[in-house]
């Protein structure tokens, strides 16, 4: 009845009405120091979200519209609005209306910028390394944390939800994304985001589209082709957003086919709004606007962090007619729809602390999750109770754990475990190696109590040689440190790192390597080392969730989201195409003056191009299509028990229903991720294979269970860009079974019409 009401009363009888309602305490709380807010019509939340934007629409004046279209700033930057919480982004309150502010956050492995400001936030392990899991709930949970603590922070919008696909691993933010396969991505970052809205926070799926290198990222031109797109890139958004409906995408930095991606028109309104439904708002990434009616005739719906184009000269552009009302007003609904759909009108932020302990239990069992083993030569690995002494070798495994930096940085509580360069400028601050301190060795200790454990540094390699020569086992601790805002050379570990691996090596032939990494390792010793474990970016429980690896306590399951090829060379792109110096910011010059960089960028560099003309053969597929031997294949990873796959039954229907038995052969409880790939009909020119489903299956020693994989039919489909749509191409699909990409003893073919 109210819902009917309404919708249709007229807003001055509404609003009388609505103002017979008291406001709770707690919405109060988000206006602080003001007049306690009205109920106003919109305040009902039975109404559709849409709705409740246009009943608002109504009440608005065009600067109110226009205000809530841009940022004000960066306070940790440069100075910014009193009323930002200090986070990376804002957007403004309307109080008259009881419109919340936008208070967005980076928050990529945790919050960050609110653990600047003095508070807790946990850092969770790195989202490559999260992807390992293969774990939709586990996702969630990921989520859901990030989600909570940035409300107890006192911000409303998560600037996470990277899910750029890794065309080119060695870009500095891979430890950002989720892997190489577009529904593994797009499956659990779209996980990620269902859990931060969870919370009533606005989630935010970046950087759209194809911001695959950061070396000229603000002048780069990607050419890559509509079809290798859809299917790919964008294919890992579409499937985020299916499962999240997060309520926000930032346009990235770069070119694409030309356009830039906060002003192109084929990748913001008619893929993202048009077909993928796509019903938020687009922001651009920090500084990626560059014009005004152009971007705004795209799709572009918030400026962040300033006003150079979305300010005075939208209104401009609205007075003088080149922006149409109808069109500014969609902007301003896609926000507004937002903060109603979210909840976040409903459910105000009210800052408290963050749960410390909960933060640590999860980041902990995430990273268990996470943590890959790569090679365990003659059962090296579990460290079984016979061994009685471990050197710890390099890394600083005796303080911490590596993470990744730039925007996503989350400040180690306390300070790095490892202290950091002072800095000269904010932009030295934004790109620092930090460590957090969850000490390995104090982990081991613990987990090891009868054992003899000792660190040495790895600078003096005699002193490692003889460190490893004494103890029964040796672990060497190596690091690949990334960030935002550069580019890895090349895959490979410093060479001192290499040069120590060796040497270790061949003093204990029991070594092990634990890498700590954002993106896939090159392993020129990897036939000399005994075990191999991969933890990534672990986080602030790495050191215990490490120790409980390594001491078997808790039996690996996780499994590469991405290939580990074998060099440099066998790369789609041997080396990063870098842009000429007029096409990049000389911070140096600029002594770290973001906000002249900001206007430099609006004013935008001149382009460079990329050509992706590896085009669907992204990651595995690359590898599959090009027959390159890898170092580790996709989907790869060792447990501590053997698993064995049998009886396949593939039943065609609406897409597939793929069933079949795994049993666990040894003696060990363990979680098997079981992986489903299918090849397509020759005659559509795809990779090989591409992976269209998989089960997380827990089996005890001995335990066998069949398996059912659904598979959708869009998993099976490919894109036509002559007919713009999506087809199921009539043939034989071989459909494989088994633990890796690259290990798949079952196979059944089906003909599909
Ligand atoms: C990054 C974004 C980030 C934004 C705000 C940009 O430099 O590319 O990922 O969300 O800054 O910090």
């Amino acid at each position: 009845m109210i819902k009917f009401l309404y919708g249709r009363m007229i807003p001055a009888l509404a609003l009388a009405l609505a103002a017979a309602f008291a406001m709770t305490p707690l919405a109060a709380a988000q206006f602080p120091g003001m007049q306690p807010p009205k109920h106003y019509p919109w305040s009902d939340a039975t109404l559709l979200p849409d709705l409740r934007a246009d009943l608002v629409i109504k009440e608005m004046t065009l600067d109110e519209k226009i205000s809530l279209l841009h940022g004000q700033g960066m306070p940790f930057f440069t100075t910014g609005p009193t009323e930002s919480n200090g986070g990376a982004g804002y957007s403004n309150a309307i109080p008259r209306l009881g419109i919340p502010a936008i208070q967005m956050a980076d928050s990529a492995y945790g919050v960050t910028r609110g653990a600047a400001a003095g508070r807790y936030s946990t850092a969770l392990p790195n989202n490559l390394g999260a992807a390992s899991s293969w774990d939709p709930q586990a996702a969630f949970e990921y989520g859901a944390l990030i989600g909570r603590e940035l409300r107890d922070e006192g911000y409303s919008m998560s600037l996470g939800g990277g899910v750029n696909l890794a065309r080119e691993p060695r870009n500095g933010r891979t430890f950002e994304y989720q892997g190489e396969d577009p529904l593994l991505a797009g499956t659990l970052d779209g996980n990620v985001e269902k859990g931060i809205q969870s919370q009533h926070i606005i989630g935010d799926l970046k950087h759209y589209a194809i911001n695959d290198q950061e070396s000229g990222r603000n002048a780069v031109n990607a050419n890559i082709d509509k079809r290798s797109m859809r299917e790919s890139d964008l294919r890992a958004f579409e499937i985020a957003l299916d499962i999240s409906d997060a309520g926000g995408v930032m346009c990235s930095y770069n070119r694409i086919n030309g356009d830039f991606a906060c002003e192109n028109s084929y990748l913001l309104h008619d893929v993202l709004k048009n077909d993928f439904h796509f019903k938020g708002f687009v922001l651009s990434d920090w500084g990626a606007t560059h014009s005004t009616v152009k971007a705004s005739h795209a799709g572009l719906d918030m400026e962040q962090p300033d006003k150079f184009f979305f300010g005075e000269a939208l209104k401009n552009a609205v007075a003088s007619g080149e922006v149409s009302q109808a069109e500014l007003n969609d902007h301003v609904h896609r926000i507004l729809r937002t903060i109603f759909a979210s909840g976040l009108f409903d459910h105000p932020i009210v800052k408290q602390v963050p749960d410390v302990e909960k933060g640590y239990a999860i980041a902990q069992s995430l990273a268990e999750k996470s943590i890959v083993l790569l090679k365990n030569e003659h059962n090296v690995l579990p460290l079984s109770a016979e061994i009685h002494s471990v050197a710890l070798i390099g890394g600083h495994a005796d303080v911490g754990v590596i993470c990744g930096g730039g925007s996503a940085q989350v400040d180690a509580p306390g300070g790095s475990a490892v202290p950091p360069p002072p800095v000269k400028n904010p932009m030295e601050a934004f790109m620092r190696m930090q460590w957090m301190p969850s000490s390995p060795l104090r982990a081991l200790v613990a987990a090891m109590p009868s054992a003899k454990l000792s660190y040495t540094s790895g600078d003096d390699v005699s002193a490692a040689i003889a460190a490893a020569k004494a103890a029964d086992v040796a672990i060497v601790f190596a690091y690949q440190w990334e960030s935002e805002g550069m580019d890895l050379p090349t895959l490979a570990l410093a060479p001192e790192q290499n040069a120590l691996i060796e040497a270790v090596a061949a003093a204990n032939p029991k070594t092990i390597v634990v890498l700590e990494t954002g993106s896939p390792a090159l392993m020129p010793w990897v036939d000399k080392v005994a075990g191999i474990v991969e933890a990534w970016y672990p986080g602030i429980r790495g050191g215990e969730a490490l120790a409980n690896i390594l001491t078997g306590k808790v039996n690996p399951t996780g499994k590469l989201a991405i290939t580990f090829p074998k060099s440099d060379a066998d790369l789609p792109h041997p080396t990063i195409v870098q842009p000429p110096p007029a096409s990049e910011i000389n911070w140096a010059s600029l002594r770290g003056d973001i906000s002249k960089a900001m206007s430099l960028m609006a004013k935008g560099l001149p382009p460079f191009q990329i050509y992706y003309n590896e085009k669907l053969e992204v990651g595995y597929k690359w590898y599959d299509a090009q027959k390159k031997p890898v170092l580790f294949p996709f989907g790869y990873g060792l447990s501590y028990t053997t698993y064995a796959y049998s009886g396949l039954g593939v039943q065609p229907g609406d897409g597939l229903t793929v069933s079949f038995t795994v049993k666990n052969t040894g003696e060990r409880a363990g979680t098997e991720i079981a992986e489903v790939y299918s090849s397509i009909p020759a005659s559509a020119g795809e990779p090989p294979k591409r992976l269209i489903g998989w089960a997380r299956v827990e089996l005890g020693p001995g335990e066998s269970k069949q398996v059912t994989v659904p598979v959708a039919k869009d998993r099976l489909t490919i894109y036509s860009e002559a007919s713009d749509s999506w087809k199921l191409v009539p043939g034989t699909y071989d459909v494989m079974v088994g633990g890796s990409s690259q290990d798949l003893p079952l196979h059944q073919e089906v003909t599909l019409p």
